[in-house]
């Protein structure tokens, strides 16, 4: 049985990506800030018939991560697959984005993802190989305003998937990023009224040429294929997902 590690559980894409994998066959480790939350996860890929741990860890925090590899090893013997999907947005004008809000959403979506691949390669290495997914964001490649912690963090994931690709290709891990525009989960649905909430879903949905919000599943079927053997021939790449939106210059106001 493939043993998972999915961070950032609790719910959306990561909650998404756990029913999946334990779908073909993983053995799920859950971790997440929400310890409530991802508890119900967990219960939720048993209820399927699935196996499940979860775990309080907050990926910042680089003896909790090791915490957490060590506790896939010794209840499910080791790691194969590891989706970096843990995440925060963050909303500012870059003049208006101190210092500390900086190291915290960089904390979290980058260094967050370093510190896992750090400590789940080894543990891949002795298996024979492995698969490691970052879910990274169509931020990393066109933004909009206000977004530049978020953007950057992104983009930073995106050249830390080519450098680990290369640093751990020896070892038979390969490394891909996801980067998807809008996916329906609490992060879209984040503002302060549930009218603004309406409005950001439906601008999305009008700019995908096939009138499509990207839904937490849509990201966990590809992760499902992205670590399955069929995608042997992929690391050090980034794989846009996002219903069309970016094929279309009209969507960023260039005129015709
Ligand atoms: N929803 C979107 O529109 C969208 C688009 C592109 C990329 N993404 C990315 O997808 C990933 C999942 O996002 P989502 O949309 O499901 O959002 P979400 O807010 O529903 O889920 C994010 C999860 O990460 C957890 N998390 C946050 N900080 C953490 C920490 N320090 N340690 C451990 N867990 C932590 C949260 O508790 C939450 O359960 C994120 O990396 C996000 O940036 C989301």
């Amino acid at each position: 049985m493939k043993v998972a590690v999915i961070t950032g559980a609790a719910r959306g894409i990561g909650r998404a990506t756990a029913l999946r994998l334990a779908k073909e066959g993983c053995a799920v480790v859950l971790g997440d800030i929400l310890s409530e939350q991802v508890k119900e996860t967990a219960k939720l890929v048993e209820e399927h018939g699935g196996k499940a741990l979860a775990l309080s860890v907050d990926v910042r925090d680089e003896n909790q991560v090791k915490v957490m590899f060590e506790r896939a090893v010794s209840e499910f013997g080791g790691v194969d697959i590891l989706v970096n999907n843990a995440g925060v947005v963050w909303r500012s004008h870059i003049i208006d984005t101190s210092s500390e809000d900086f190291d915290f959403v960089v904390g979290v979506n980058l260094k967050g993802a370093f510190l896992c691949i750090k400590h789940a390669a080894p543990i891949m290495r002795e298996r024979g190989g492995g698969v490691i997914v970052n879910i990274s964001s169509l931020h990393a490649f066109s933004t909009l305003p206000n977004l530049a912690v978020y953007a950057a963090s992104k983009a930073g994931l995106v050249g830390l998937t080519r450098a680990a690709a290369l640093d751990l290709g020896a070892w038979n891990i390969r490394v891909v990023a996801i980067c998807p525009a809008a996916v329906d989960t609490p992060m879209l649905r984040d503002k302060p009224t549930e009218e603004e909430n309406l409005a950001a879903v439906n601008r999305w949905r009008k700019a995908s040429p096939i009138g499509l919000l990207l839904e937490p599943e849509d990201v966990a079927n590809l992760v499902a294929w992205l670590v399955s053997d069929e995608a042997r021939g992929l690391t050090g790449i980034a794989i846009v997902l996002d219903a069309g939106v970016s094929a279309d210059l009209q969507v960023r106001k260039i005129p015709v």
